[in-house]
């Protein structure tokens, strides 16, 4: 996730430390958000009203509002890494790597509310609000034109276009985030068949 920096002050007053407090959301469900992919839009709208939540909560609520939505971000991620796992994409690929990240931050700043640190959840739920609109537009918009372009199903795991899979394992995010040779322009069966 990226940083966030600190808003400078032009006031005598000490600033008051950030995110610390509940707050209005900051990211709400848009057009400009869907993928096309009912599935996937379901999910993301899921996470963004449990991430509203967790920015809303007084202190009392914020761990277990924030737990639901590690809980939810795991299958979420989960979800999305069958997907490309069962499409051709390699074990080690970025949008499967950015998700392990993602979650074990998530999961450290959970174990850190449990212990009482509310700050670093708050934190964290500010930063998802910026990550959340990048990752959804690159690396899931990727993957969804991805699943498209094979005929994936997500209710069945069935592809209906098996010579659109690419013949070499996707080591990067599909085209949605890396110009890795072997991500962008890696033939598909298909093409290496008519090669
Ligand atoms: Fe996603
Ligand atoms: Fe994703």
């Amino acid at each position: 996730m990226p940083e966030v920096a600190t808003a400078p002050t032009t006031s005598s007053e000490p600033a008051a430390a950030p995110h610390t407090t509940p707050v209005a959301p900051e990211l709400a469900w848009s057009d400009a958000l869907s993928l096309s992919m009912p599935v996937m839009d379901q999910t993301h709208v899921e996470f963004i009203d449990l991430l509203a939540t967790v920015q809303q909560a007084q202190d009392a609520e914020l761990v277990s509002r924030w737990q639901a939505l590690v809980e939810h971000t795991e299958a979420h991620f989960a979800q999305e890494d069958r997907w490309m796992l069962a499409t051709g994409f390699a074990p080690g690929s970025c949008h499967l790597t950015q998700h392990a990240v993602v979650l074990k931050v998530l999961k450290e700043g959970l174990e850190l509310g449990q212990q009482g640190q509310l700050q670093p959840i708050r934190q964290m739920a500010h930063e998802l609000t910026i990550w959340f609109p990048h990752h959804a537009q690159t690396m899931d918009s990727g993957l969804a034109l991805h699943l498209k372009s094979v005929g994936y199903d997500p209710l069945t795991g069935e592809v209906s276009q098996p010579d659109a899979l690419p013949a070499q394992a996707i080591s990067g995010c599909g085209g949605s985030c890396s110009t890795d040779a072997a991500d962008v322009g890696a033939p598909s069966n298909e093409q290496k068949k008519a090669a």
